[in-house]
This record gives structure tokens, C-alpha cells and sequence, in this order.
């Protein structure tokens, strides 16, 4: 694992950006693995600035997206579909039909996981996987439990992610129960990962996920076990790394 240290959010939204900047210079037909939540938000804006400027042609580009909350329409602002149209895809050349999202209303959860899974493989699997991680450790929507999930799977979400997406929703419970996620195997296939992290709030799990014991209590401590994962992280997310003298 490489921890790459920035000061903020703005700094870590433009290394991050950076990271996934290169890959699509040096692939342009690559496929990224892309993530919700607040945290790349910036990372999204940084990257729709360098198309705006020229820099960067997503016109082959292919995603795959790690998650979708079950029941919620692409055109429901909150569903991550639309999230990803409103912060990236309508704002560059990538073409609509190079991206893929778990299909929130498909009601059959076998149907739906094995569809999913087969859309990552007919794209040859993911050169880039960006990921955010959840207060309790949790990457895309797998949340702590007894053992790693390999595949696309529908997910119960924990009080803890209710409660933490609760501030995007009007009530708490509008904020859906369930969700199907890339497996934390989908993940690991990923050639390169960037996690990205800020703030406080992450602090105890970026500790855990970086130096703690390798166990799917908190799932992103897997990421341990990949060769190739680079971690753009602030000042406050890596305070507890920092105290424990680990970095
Ligand atoms: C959600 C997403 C995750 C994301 C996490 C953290 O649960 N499924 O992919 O990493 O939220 O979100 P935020 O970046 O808003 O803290």
C-alpha cells in the first residue's frame, strides 16, 4: 500500500484526480471502477476541469460502477446513477452506453448480481478502481461482517451507513435498506485501486484498513493483500495513523 499524505480536500481531490488523469492518458479505452459518497465529489470536478481544458478525452473510456441502492430508479436524484450523471458523465465525452451501474429496480437479486458481474468481466475486468470508504471500513456497499463477498451481491445496510447517508435523503427513512455492491473480490480483480479519504470521520477506519488485522469486520483491510494500491489521503483522516507512529 502507498500512502500518499496531502494537507485537505482540495489537495487530495486534485492528487486523486491526477492519479486517474494518467490513466486515461496512458489508456485512453481503459476501464475505471467509479465511486460515490461526498468524498469524490472534488476528485470528479477536478477531472470534468482537465476535460474542459483539453486535457483528457473520455470518448473510450468504459466504467463500471461499484454500487446502486435496490428500489431507486437511475432518474431518482438519489440514486448513485443519477449521482454519477450530475458529477461526471454529463459533464464529459464518456458515452453512456461505455457505463454500467447495478440496476437498482431489477427486483431479482440473482438475475441482477450474475448480469453484473458478467458486465465487469466482458470489459475485461478494471484498470482503475477509485473507492471512497464508509466511517465503519466499509468499501462500495460491503459492509462489516463474517466473511468477504466475492461477487455482486444484495447488501442489508447497517444502521451505521443508514445512518451516515441519511444527511443526502429528507428522512432517515427514506434512505433505502438495501443495495447490491461489487464483492470485495470484484475489487481486489481491479489491476490498481485508489482510495481516497478526508477527514476526521475516517480516521479509525483508515487506521484499521492500513495497519490492523486483515478481516472482514472491516472489509477495506483487505485492500492490504492487493500489490498495487495507492491511498490519497488528509492530514485528519490519517490522524490516528499519524499518533500510533505508523506513518
Ligand atoms: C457510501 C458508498 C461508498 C462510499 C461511502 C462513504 O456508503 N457506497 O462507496 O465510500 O458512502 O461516503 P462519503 O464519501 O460520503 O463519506
Amino acid at each position: 500500500m502507498r500512502i500518499i499524505q496531502v494537507k485537505d480536500y482540495p489537495e487530495m481531490s486534485r492528487k486523486a484526480a491526477n492519479i486517474i488523469a494518467a490513466q486515461i492518458i496512458l489508456k485512453p479505452d481503459a476501464v475505471l471502477g467509479l465511486a460515490t459518497g461526498s468524498t469524490p465529489i472534488g476528485t470528479y470536478q477536478n477531472l470534468i476541469d482537465k476535460y474542459n481544458q483539453g486535457e483528457l478525452d473520455f470518448s473510450e473510456i468504459r466504467s463500471a460502477n461499484l454500487d446502486e441502492y435496490k428500489g431507486l430508479s437511475a432518474d431518482n436524484d438519489q440514486s448513485y446513477a443519477y449521482f454519477m450523471a450530475t458529477n461526471l458523465f454529463d459533464h464529459v465525452n464518456i458515452k453512456k452506453e461505455h457505463t454500467n451501474i447495478p440496476n437498482g429496480l431489477n427486483e431479482n437479486i440473482e438475475e441482477e448480481c450474475k448480469r453484473y458481474d458478467s458486465v465487469i468481466s466482458t470489459l475485461g475486468g478494471v484498470d482503475l478502481q477509485l473507492l471512497g470508504i464508509g466511517n465503519n471500513g466499509h468499501i462500495g456497499f460491503n459492509e462489516p461482517g463474517d466473511a468477504f463477498q466475492t461477487g455482486t451481491h444484495c447488501v442489508k445496510l447497517t444502521d451505521d451507513t443508514i445512518k451516515a447517508n441519511a444527511r443526502f435523503f429528507e428522512t432517515i427513512d427514506e434512505v433505502p435498506k438495501y443495495a447490491y455492491t461489487m464483492g470485495t473480490g470484484n475489487i481486489m480483480s481491479a489491476k490498481a485501486i485508489l482510495l481516497i479519504a478526508s477527514g476526521e470521520a475516517k480516521a479509525e477506519a483508515v487506521y484499521k484498513s492500513c495497519f490492523g488485522p486483515v478481516t472482514p469486520e472491516v472489509p477495506a483491510s483487505i485492500l492490504q493483500l492487493h500489490s498495487n494500491v495507492f491511498i490519497v489521503a488528509d492530514e485528519a483522516a490519517l490522524s490516528l495513523c499519524r499518533t500510533n507512529n505508523c506513518i
